[in-house]
């Protein structure tokens, strides 16, 4: 029998409630399922089903609710429920988030940004051991999708990334997609980004829909949301490409958040993933790309 704890290579998708009865009555060709941990917390019958999927499907579990940038700590009560659930479903990966969520016992539905400065380092270096030890996993932590900076920040997000991968040992998940929103938010450039990051650090790569809207503190300009409402975008696609060639294949999660589509628009955007990173790699290419 394949191990659950191994992470497949190919194109997974995210497991949301609406689909999950249909998962695991038609079982659908997926390598692996990423759940959000807090969407099952206090709900014993999707935590069953959950189970049930588990039993065919490789399972990662990307928490929304472990806050590694909050200042008043991690919430060791939530991380003791996350890690009574990891323990039940055994993950092929562990994922949260760069940023804070939480205040002061305060939960916050956002991802709020940081300031990458020597202070946030080691707040963050702190909570990720934290988190490893408390959850008894290795934790990947993702870039995130960004509006705005600190002028207070001393050092890149990539560099910042790289210093967290060397003073814990975490790991990276890189969404693709959130790089070539930040990119276009921030104005820098996504293929550098991609060059920056530790390749042998990658372990997961995102893709997910983002929503272009008027940004109100530059009239005329265009803000990209990272919405998870709609398809992965054409230029997005082509940066999956570009992280493939320079990360290798990795396990790929087309993630889906908001105005949920049928199962199958779904599965159909992780096959387009695969179908790129299988021709991305194949030898073919090369050849093209170096004649
Ligand atoms: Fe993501």
């Amino acid at each position: 029998m394949t191990s659950k704890r191994r992470a497949p290579v190919g194109a997974g998708i995210g497991l949301r409630l609406p689909h999950i009865a249909e998962i695991v009555a038609t079982l659908p060709p997926a390598p692996w399922l990423e759940i959000h941990p807090e969407n099952f917390l206090a709900n014993p019958h999707a935590t069953e089903l959950l189970l049930e999927a588990r039993r065919h499907y490789p399972i990662s579990v990307h928490t929304v609710g472990v806050s590694i940038g909050s200042a008043g700590g991690i919430d060791r009560a939530h991380l003791r429920r996350v890690r009574a659930l990891i323990d039940s479903v055994d993950p092929c990966l562990v994922s949260g988030h760069l940023a804070w969520s939480t205040h002061a016992g305060e939960y916050l539905n956002d991802l709020l940004p940081l300031p990458y400065d020597e202070d946030t380092l080691r707040l963050l270096a702190m909570h990720i051991d934290e988190v490893q030890d408390g959850l008894g996993r290795p934790f990947l932590v993702e870039n995130p999708s960004s509006y705005l900076g600190f002028r207070s920040s001393t050092m890149s997000e990539v560099e910042f990334l790289g210093e967290l991968v060397g003073r814990t040992g975490c790991r990276l998940l890189c969404d693709v997609s959130n790089v070539y929103l930040s990119a276009h938010n921030m104005g820098y450039d996504a293929h550098r980004y991609i060059d920056g990051l530790p390749v042998e650090a990658i372990g997961e790569l995102h893709l997910g829909g983002f929503t272009p809207e008027a940004d109100e503190a530059q009239p005329g300009a265009e803000l990209l949301v990272d919405t998870h409402a709609t398809v992965v975008a054409e230029p997005v696609w082509e940066l999956y490409a570009y992280a493939v060639r320079r990360f290798g294949r990795k396990p790929t999660l087309v993630e889906w958040d908001n105005d949920l589509p049928p199962l199958a628009t779904l599965l159909a955007q992780a096959a387009r993933a695969d179908e790129i990173a299988v021709a991305t790699l194949a030898p073919s290419f090369g050849r093209a790309v170096a004649g």
